[in-house]
């Protein structure tokens, strides 16, 4: 008969005894106690907005990129997934429970469509809640960004730029180093962004410098941390509220880490470091929000772990996609 080895024997008890913990733990462990400073929310979610697909098939009527998913939970977050087509009342309920928003690029209607009219609600309900010191924020980006100069000032004012698929570095404004979003970003991230050609530019449509300043409704409302230019029209490209968690870009932070499909995709060291940055402080702004679903099965029900993306590098410009039905 085999003696045991006593010394691997005391390990291997150690070992189960540990294990038979870690699953009485666990198990017992719900409902689990958040942990959160004074003011801050470190359990953070953030809904990202779907659209609609260009071409509906069965079971894929709308959509959410993936990267934009992987962008938020990057930087500390969790995401629920907007649909478009809901109830105001379901909105409502959903603005209550969530900690932010990011109304993502795409291609649809900034008038007509689902993601325009659920975009409308969300942002009426952060401009509400922000008189009564409810700190909701607001990013959007690409169409997101046009989506909210609509918003703001009630009319489409952008013009046609040459600035389908070019990285760009930015132009500054004296106002950015004193802004919310950059004033954290470090000296050589800034000095990167505005030397290199970093900021993934995929639009058909922008709003020149020149119109926007035009506009009251837009130059009272917004302050342009940066510009860039196709070559004829110096268009804004980066904004953040004056006095709201509103923000925009026109260019796509998300792409650099998570998109592959598109030779400029910049993917340089200094174009990864800027997503994280940028995400970090999308991620921060909610943390400053305290609303939560009613329940854990709520939370649960909406998260964006309830769905899979699916591969689609091979035929669209992102490599994976989020469908709904
Ligand atoms: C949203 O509603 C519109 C108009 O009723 C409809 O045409 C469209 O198929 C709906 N889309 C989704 C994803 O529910
Ligand atoms: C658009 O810009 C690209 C460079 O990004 C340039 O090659 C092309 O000629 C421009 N097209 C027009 C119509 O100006
Ligand atoms: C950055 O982009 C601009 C505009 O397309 C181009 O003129 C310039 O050569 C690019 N710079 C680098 C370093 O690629």
């Amino acid at each position: 008969m085999l003696r045991p080895n006593s010394r691997l024997s005391k390990t291997m008890a150690v070992f189960s005894l540990a294990l038979f913990c870690t699953i009485v733990c666990e198990l017992s462990a719900a409902p689990v106690q958040r942990i959160t400073t004074d003011k801050r929310n470190d359990w953070p979610i953030i809904g990202v907005l779907a659209q609609e697909v260009y071409k509906p098939q069965p079971k894929q009527n709308s959509y959410i990129a993936a990267s934009y998913v992987k962008f938020l939970e990057a930087a500390g977050a969790r995401v629920v997934p907007v649909m478009i087509n809901q109830t105001e009342e379901e909105y409502i309920q959903l603005f209550k429970s969530i900690n932010g928003i990011l109304f993502p690029g795409g291609g649809v209607n900034l008038v007509s469509s689902g993601y325009a009219k659920a975009a409308s609600i969300f942002y009426k309900l952060a401009i509400e809640a922000a008189s009564q010191g409810d700190y909701f924020p607001v990013w959007g980006t690409c169409l997101g960004f046009e989506q909210l100069l609509l918003l703001t000032c009630g009319e489409n004012l952008l013009s046609q730029t040459n600035t389908t698929g070019v990285s760009l570095p930015l132009t500054f404004t004296k106002d950015a180093m004193e802004s919310r979003l950059f004033k954290d970003f470090p000296p050589d991230l800034m000095k990167a962004l505005e030397s290199e050609n970093i900021t993934e530019n995929s639009h058909t449509w922008s709003i020149s410098v020149e119109t926007f300043m035009k506009d009251e409704a837009l130059n009272k409302f917004y302050k342009i941390l940066s510009t860039n230019t196709d070559g004829n029209t110096e268009f804004v490209s980066t904004m953040e509220a004056y006095n709201y968690p509103v923000y925009g870009t026109q260019w796509h932070p998300e792409k650099n880490a998570f998109e592959w499909t598109r030779p400029y995709y910049p993917h340089t060291p200094s174009a990864i470091k800027n997503i994280f940055y940028m995400a970090n402080f999308i991620v921060n702004e909610a943390k400053k929000n305290s609303h939560s679903f009613a329940s854990k099965e709520e939370e649960q029900k909406h998260l964006i772990y309830n769905y899979n993306p699916v591969f689609t590098g091979a035929t669209s410009a992102f490599e994976q996609i989020y469908f709904f039905e």
